[in-house]
């Protein structure tokens, strides 16, 4: 959204766009610190200042805000907001009376400049109520003063940090917990929920004024905070409580002089990816033990296949013996790997090596080949395309290449798949005699169509075609694949 914004309306492009972007993502703490909105203004292209558009937006969650709608997009002239042309063109955090956008309720904007070295990239404003006027309490304070050194690093190109790694989405934010430091990393503040985490880890001393370390706690992570001028965020763990800590440094002038420490409780969340994660094993275990019975089944069609006499009946056993075996190939696939996706390749080629051992004897030679790349599936459209390419393959091997007389019978099989983004389309080509006179799909009763053709047009929702090729029988399959989902980073 703000790329786009930028590029259709400012002049904001490069590395002071990419500044912009930083600036979105870890100005959240700067909403929170000063309990106000925050909107990101950037000028018109071509107009020198007269007008802004607000590029980003965002809100306190420690605070109400002035804007329950989305600002972002809004244009902004100089009748409005005087302000930001100042800002921009003086270059000094500087505040004043205004008005709401585009409403009538008066409220006090400070206008912070946002610079990359030299350049200006956005004036960033904070929107607060007049009504704030009140007396303060201790934590606001401190907050707000907190606010007023990041604000000032804003202006000074020392925020957003340019050795930032990326706060994890579970990064805790004001809110969850803060302790307030002094350049020697000696406590200032800590909030009350900063001091109930310290609580629930047995740290009950009382805590302004010392360091860290005095409490036992560990200050690791705010050393090498202050020491490399870059937030650094690490996970704590004593007893069953685990804490994420991430420290910012508060710089002025590039150098040091506080920290601000972020805590939050992760001991539940920690909890759930335990238990998550022997899920996933247990799922994992689920598909093995399937893949196991599979073969315990087909196991046991064999046996009974052999004590039959008549021929057709033991044929029917084979080709359930068969069928069944394909599933298990699947199934072992899913047991490797319990995501819900699975790599079809993976499927494809046992499938095909199993086929192929079960037809190689002295008096025939078939080649298969595989061309072409399904890509991932989900593991509930990858077990019936597997029964269906098991049976596609298993038709040429029955039909395609008979014996002519005492000539041994051979011929080739190719499988070809074409994977794009919402469709996968299997081919299966032989080269053998083709389909009998008169053959039409709709009208064919053998059982290993009927299973194809239900569960390709049925429960897969796509698409089949047989034709005879020049020699031989072309199989078209086409199949939809629900596209990926893919999530769009906003800003
Ligand atoms: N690749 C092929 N080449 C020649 N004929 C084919 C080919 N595939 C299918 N056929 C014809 O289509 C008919 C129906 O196939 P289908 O798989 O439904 O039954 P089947 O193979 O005879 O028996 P089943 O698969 O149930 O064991 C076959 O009997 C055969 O005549
Ligand atoms: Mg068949």
């Amino acid at each position: 959204m703000l790329d786009e914004l930028a590029v259709a309306n400012t002049e904001l492009v490069g590395d002071d766009l990419a500044h912009a972007r930083r600036l979105a993502m870890s100005w959240r703490l700067l909403a929170d610190l000063c309990f106000a909105d925050l909107l990101m203004l950037v000028p018109v292209a071509g107009e020198e200042a007269h007008r802004f558009v607000v590029v980003a937006q965002v809100r306190p969650t420690t605070g109400q805000t002035l804007y329950p709608s989305d600002m972002v997009g809004t244009v902004v002239d100089e009748v409005e907001r005087p302000l930001l042309r100042r800002v921009w063109c003086g270059g000094d955090i500087t505040e004043g009376d205004a008005t709401v956008i585009g409403a009538n309720e008066r409220i006090r904007v400070q206008g912070i400049p946002a610079r990359r070295g030299d350049s200006m990239v956005a004036v960033l404003t904070r929107e607060t109520p007049t009504t704030m006027g009140r007396k303060l309490g201790e934590l606001e304070r401190v907050y707000l003063d907190v606010f007023e050194r990041l604000s000032r690093m804003v202006a000074d190109g020392a925020f957003p940090f340019e050795r930032e790694e990326l706060a994890p989405a579970e990064a805790p934010t004001v809110g969850d917990g803060a302790i307030v430091l002094d350049a020697d990393a000696k406590i200032v503040f800590a909030s009350p929920n900063a001091v109930s985490a310290l609580h629930r880890m047995g740290i009950h001393a009382y805590t302004t004024g010392l360091h860290l370390a005095e409490l036992g706690f560990e200050d690791a992570a705010v050393m090498a905070a202050l020491r490399a001028r870059a937030p650094v965020t690490e996970e704590m763990e004593r007893g069953d409580v685990s804490l994420l800590m991430r420290a910012i440094p508060l710089l002025s002038y590039k150098r040091p002089v506080g920290a601000l420490l972020l805590m939050r409780d992760v001991t539940e969340l920690r909890r759930r990816d335990r238990m998550l994660m022997s899920k996933d094993a247990t799922i994992r275990e689920i598909h093995h033990r399937v893949k196991n019975n599979l073969q315990t089944i087909a196991a046991l069609l064999r046996l009974q296949g052999r004590r039959l006499h008549s021929r057709e009946a033991q044929q029917a056993l084979e080709e359930s013996e068969r069928r069944i075996r394909s599933i298990a190939i699947v199934h072992e696939t899913l047991s490797r790997d319990a995501s819900d996706v699975v790599p079809f390749d993976e499927i494809v080629r046992p499938l095909v090596r199993v086929v192929e051992e079960s037809v190689s004897t002295p008096e025939r030679w078939l080649h298969f080949a595989v061309e072409g790349d399904a890509g991932n599936l989900p593991g509930e459209v990858a077990t019936p395309l597997a029964v269906v390419l098991n049976e596609l393959m298993q038709n040429a091997v029955d039909h395609a290449f008979p014996r002519d007389g005492d000539a041994p019978a051979g011929g080739h099989v190719l499988v070809r798949l074409v994977r794009s983004i919402d469709e996968l389309r299997i081919d299966v080509i032989d080269d053998g005699v083709g389909l009998p006179p008169g053959f039409s799909l709709e009208q064919s009763t053998g059982l290993g169509l009927s299973i194809v053709q239900a569960l390709v047009t049925g429960e897969l929702a796509g698409s089949m075609e047989m034709r005879n090729g020049e020699p031989g029988t072309w199989v078209h399959v086409r199949v939809p694949i629900a596209a990926p989902r893919v999530s769009l980073q906003a800003g």
